[in-house]
């Protein structure tokens, strides 16, 4: 959601959320007065937006900064710091996480950099073969997204009981086909398509979902997992389900030897290595304005908005052209270059780079996900390639929209930032020209916004194509690795940092 925006909401249930703000209020003190200075001073570098919120300074004084958390509601607190209330009260007693291989809160020398490793060395023969037991009544299930009736019913655990924003108006709605490709890359497998079931019923009930990639992490390429889709039916909430799942989807990767993970998410766990932040670009402002994604800024009018961001007619680049199949290895080559300069980067073969950024025409039946555009220059050169992807988000509450059509920007890279030395203002204008165009197609193909993170070289362009700052932050964390913080792309301020890009060269879906 935009960062101003705050939606109006019907006056009785605001005062139960008063109350409720209340309690929560007074258990996240009792959490900060455990907090030790050092944990103090992380928490803060960890979230920008809370120190933000603190003011310019208050960073040097962790007494000073306990003292202001404490006067601070609860709305200020959470800002950046997590998506719900109940993350905010785990904030002193990781009871869970504080036994997993996961850095700690305070334990490192901030200005000492650490030797970057695994945490735990473990091997296949110590991993346990069979599953912890469940609850009585349920039972796990490995899934076969291959089978429609399956994908239908992930699908619908998600489609109910997914992520959404901390005010509940919007729920992402993943496409069977966004699924598909999100969880069958090269190399898939079914075993980590893991989820839990009710046995009498058979309904699925909880989700966890794991693919592979080779991570590289400066100068380590690691074989690892990335986790995604933890997900467990609203019912089932608070009854320490998540643990089982993660250690689920740990004890199955491990099997297959796979003993490092990434994952994100919104919310503060031990311990990021990374913390990017939303920007969102409209495309209908009107509509976003409708369903409370976008505000009206004091003293602007709806249509000085619509004007503000109207979208070219017309691509400028000569030569930019959709990727076709006979492009593959070229833009392997090229995204494989670019992507060399980021601290954190994944490692794609070719078939790799077709799943992730190859729209299959053939599949008549399936809806589009992955757009990519490449540049072909007057030799045949491919110079260039800009790609997004399609993620709605449905509207819960009542409104005259169902859903909320975004784009994700996804990959991209060009020669222009490749040339050495880096000529920073040549790279500047070539990603606002190609970010320019995709804008274009975003409009033809009737997405309501453009999403993109700080991360990547997006510093460079995302205010000039009119980008604007959201509330939500992404959260990148290793599982088994330690390593040292990587930029976000945001200053200690949460904005954007434009001189010191971030050093993360992977999206997550
Ligand atoms: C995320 C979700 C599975 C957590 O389930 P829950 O019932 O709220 O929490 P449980 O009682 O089962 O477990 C709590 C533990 O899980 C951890 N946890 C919660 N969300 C987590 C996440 N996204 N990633 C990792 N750990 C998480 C908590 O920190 C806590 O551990 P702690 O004691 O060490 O702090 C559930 O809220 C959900 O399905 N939410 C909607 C989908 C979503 O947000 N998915 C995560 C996408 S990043």
């Amino acid at each position: 959601m935009s960062e101003e925006s705050k939606p109006v909401k019907g006056k009785g249930k605001e005062k139960d959320k008063e109350k409720e703000k209340e309690k929560a209020a007074k258990k996240l003190h009792r959490a900060i007065d455990g907090l030790s200075k050092d944990q103090v001073s992380q928490l803060l570098d960890l979230n920008p937006a809370l120190a933000n919120e603190l003011g310019s300074g208050s960073n040097d004084d962790p007494n000073a900064v306990s003292e202001a958390l404490r006067r601070l509601n609860l709305q200020d607190i959470m800002t950046g710091l997590a998506s719900s209330g109940k993350n905010v009260k785990d904030m002193g007693a990781y009871k869970f996480w504080q036994t997993q291989p996961v850095p700690k809160f305070g334990e490192d020398d901030p200005n000492k950099p650490v030797e970057e490793g695994p945490i735990r060395n473990q091997t296949v023969d110590e991993i346990d073969k069979e599953p912890a037991p469940l609850l009585g009544g349920f039972e796990w299930s490995t899934i076969d997204l291959l089978d429609d009736s399956q994908l239908k019913e992930v699908w619908e655990l998600l489609n109910g009981h997914y992520v959404e924003d901390d005010e509940a108006m919007f729920r992402f709605n993943y496409s069977s086909s966004i699924l598909k490709w999100a969880m069958m890359p090269p190399g898939w497998k079914k075993e980590w398509h893991r989820g839990v079931r009710a046995t009498q019923s058979r309904k699925l009930v909880g989700f966890i979902a794991a693919i592979p990639v080779e991570l590289r992490i400066r100068d380590k390429v690691l074989r690892a997992s990335e986790v995604n889709f933890l997900c467990i039916h609203k019912k089932l909430r608070s009854k320490r389900l998540a643990p089982v799942l993660i250690k689920e989807i740990t004890r199955l990767c491990n099997l297959e030897g796979v003993f490092q993970a990434i994952y994100t998410g919104g919310i503060v766990l031990p311990r990021p290595v990374s913390t990017c932040r939303y920007y969102h670009r409209a495309i209908n402002w009107q509509k976003l304005y409708e369903v409370g994604f976008s505000p009206l800024p004091p003293n602007s009018k709806p249509q000085f908005q619509i004007r503000k961001y109207a979208v070219p007619e017309r691509v400028s680049i000569r030569g930019l052209r959709e990727m076709q199949k006979k492009d593959v290895g070229a833009v392997q080559d090229l995204l494989t270059r670019y992507l060399a300069k980021y601290d954190m980067a994944a490692e794609f073969n070719k078939e790799e780079v077709e799943h992730w950024l190859l729209h299959h025409k053939k599949d008549a039946l399936e809806e589009q996900v992955v757009w990519t555009y490449v540049v072909e220059d007057e030799h045949k050169k491919i110079t260039d390639f800009i790609s997004f992807y399609c993620l709605e988000s449905s509207i819960i509450g009542p409104s005259k929209h169902s859903n909320v059509k975004a784009a994700y920007l996804f990959y991209y890279a060009t020669e222009t930032g490749l040339a050495t030395p880096t000529d920073k203002e040549a790279l500047k204008t070539r990603l606002n020209a190609l970010v320019s165009d995709t804008l274009v197609y975003c409009k033809q193909y009737k997405f309501d916004v453009y999403n993109a993170l700080s991360l990547m070289d997006n510093g460079l362009f995302l205010e000039d194509q009119k980008f604007g700052p959201g509330d939500g932050q992404l959260h990148y964390y290793l599982f088994n690795y330690r390593a040292n913080p990587i930029a976000g792309g945001v200053d200690k301020k949460n904005r954007l940092d434009t001189e010191n890009l971030s050093g993360i060269g992977k999206t997550q879906i």
